[in-house]
């Protein structure tokens, strides 16, 4: 991981947050490759889930809601989770990892406070800093932030910052089917920015407090012979879309939820793991929401937020099947199935990063082989027709190979040199591939096409 860590920050990809003020604690800034590298993550994203469906359309709410929205999805009441203290060193954690990372990952399930005071208690867990075994009781810690809108700080003007997306696209249920035509079953996806107060964030931007989610609810009329068979074509369009982008079938599995594991939504959970550097984590969720939240807001907001059947003019609360994925982590998990170091015959390392090329931040580098007026002008030209086709970088300086690395480093795809033969002999560039390091020399005329063809797999 930390290799990755630090080819992160080496080549642009992700910077440690406000680091010129000693940094903000587990904040992280995408750097000029990480935004290119996110932003091909959430396009691929709405590409599947959204633009080629007919039964998915998209939304865009608001990070603020009405705190009615918080008490009415039950965040305000059940989203926290069991936070200790040590009494000796003052340190903070989490009650049920302590418990996951000291005795196994099943023992804290299910758990209620006293029962994670009484299991780390009884099994002598030491604290982490200090190894001190003096414990406060567990206590319930809220994770959604708090904050208030306009000058006066009263309860009526407490504002939270969204814990999931999901909430904006629930609110919205009513005007989406009046305006958007769409009929049962149908999806709303969003993308956007959530917040929560972790008590123990870490591993790099895998657990943060402010991340980006990319989620759908998917509508249907209540069937329980139908759920199950929805469930299953989600989950098994979730895990292809990972593998269609690269990610490799032994580092990626779906487990399900136990009973006792589930959130206060969800009757039926399944999550999608990567197996990461510090072990397997989850990459995104996919939950059987039922009727819970279309019916605490019609109860909450005292609006009637039925779907009414526009043939049968039956009136009832749809059902809700949840595909969530965190952006974040999404990214991080590219980030990580990309990196490869490879012994070169010569006895150099190189670095690759084998991005998708879909996701790959610059398709291709144009390269003249050395800093000549001659060379530099022409490469300039086929800069120039392909700087509109494909997002291309033009780079002259420095010796060849050296550039050739940096290439590698952030995963381009191709580099194309210009070079003599180019100027003299065959108007072609070599095109050199990424993965393979082979080279092959393409008329100038012919290279979009070339391109197209390869980048579009
Ligand atoms: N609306 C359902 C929901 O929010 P979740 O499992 O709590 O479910 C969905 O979150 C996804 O959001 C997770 O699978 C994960 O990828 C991402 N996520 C959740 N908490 C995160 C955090 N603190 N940092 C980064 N990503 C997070």
């Amino acid at each position: 991981m930390d290799k990755v860590v630090s080819l992160c920050k080496r080549r642009g990809f992700i910077f440690p947050g406000s680091e010129i003020y000693g940094g903000l604690a587990n904040t992280w800034d995408y750097g000029p490759y990480g935004t290119a590298l996110k932003n091909n993550v959430k396009k691929a994203w709405w590409q599947t889930f959204v633009d080629s469906r007919d039964d998915v359309v998209g939304l865009d709410s608001a990070i603020f809601m009405n705190s009615k929205v918080w008490e009415a999805s039950g965040h305000l009441g059940a989203f926290s989770d069991p936070l200790i203290d040590c009494k000796k060193c003052k340190e903070r954690f989490r009650g049920d990892k302590l418990i996951e990372e000291n005795l196994n990952l099943d023992a804290a399930i299910g758990l209620d406070l006293a029962g994670v005071t009484k299991v780390i208690k009884d099994n002598k867990i030491a604290c982490p800093a200090c190894k001190a075994t003096d414990f406060t009781e567990a206590r319930n810690f809220n994770l959604m932030f708090k904050t208030h809108q306009g000058v006066v700080e009263e309860a009526q003007t407490a504002v939270y910052l969204r814990p999931e997306t999901a909430q904006g696209i629930f609110v919205n249920f009513k005007n989406v089917v009046n305006t958007s035509r769409k009929k049962l079953p149908f999806g709303i996806a969003q993308i956007g920015k959530a917040f929560r107060n972790e008590i123990t964030p870490g591993n790099f931007t895998f657990r943060t407090r402010e991340f980006e989610q990319m989620e759908i609810e998917y509508f249907f009329k209540p069937d329980d012979n139908e759920t199950k068979t929805i469930f299953d074509k989600w989950s098994k369009d979730m895990y292809e879309w990972f593998l269609n982008l690269g990610v490799n079938k032994q580092n990626l599995r779906m487990r399900d939820h136990d009973q006792d594991e589930l959130s206060h939504y969800s009757s039926m959970t399944q999550d999608v793991e990567y197996n990461f550097p510090f072990g397997w984590g989850e990459l995104a969720g996919l939950a059987f929401r039922g009727k819970f939240d279309l019916t605490q807001h019609e109860k909450f907001s005292k609006q009637d937020l039925k779907y009414q059947d526009p043939i049968t003019n039956e009136k009832f609360i749809p059902h809700v099947i949840e595909p969530s994925f965190g952006a974040d982590r999404t990214v991080l998990t590219f980030l990580v199935e990309a990196y490869e170091e490879q012994q070169l015959e010569d006895g150099e390392t190189r670095v690759v990063m084998h991005f998708h090329p879909k996701l790959a931040p610059i398709k291709a580098a144009i390269l003249p082989l050395m800093k000549k007026p001659e060379l530099t002008e022409k490469a300039r030209e086929v800069y120039d027709i392909l700087k509109n086709k494909f997002v291309c970088e033009y780079d002259e300086s420095g010796h060849i190979g050296k550039r050739y690395r940096r290439q590698d480093e952030i995963g381009t795809p191709f580099c194309l040199t210009i070079d003599y033969d180019t100027l003299e002999k065959d108007n072609c560039v070599t095109v050199r591939d990424r993965d393979s390091m082979k080279q092959e020399r393409i008329k100038i005329d012919e290279i979009s096409d070339y391109l197209l063809l390869k980048l579009d797999k």
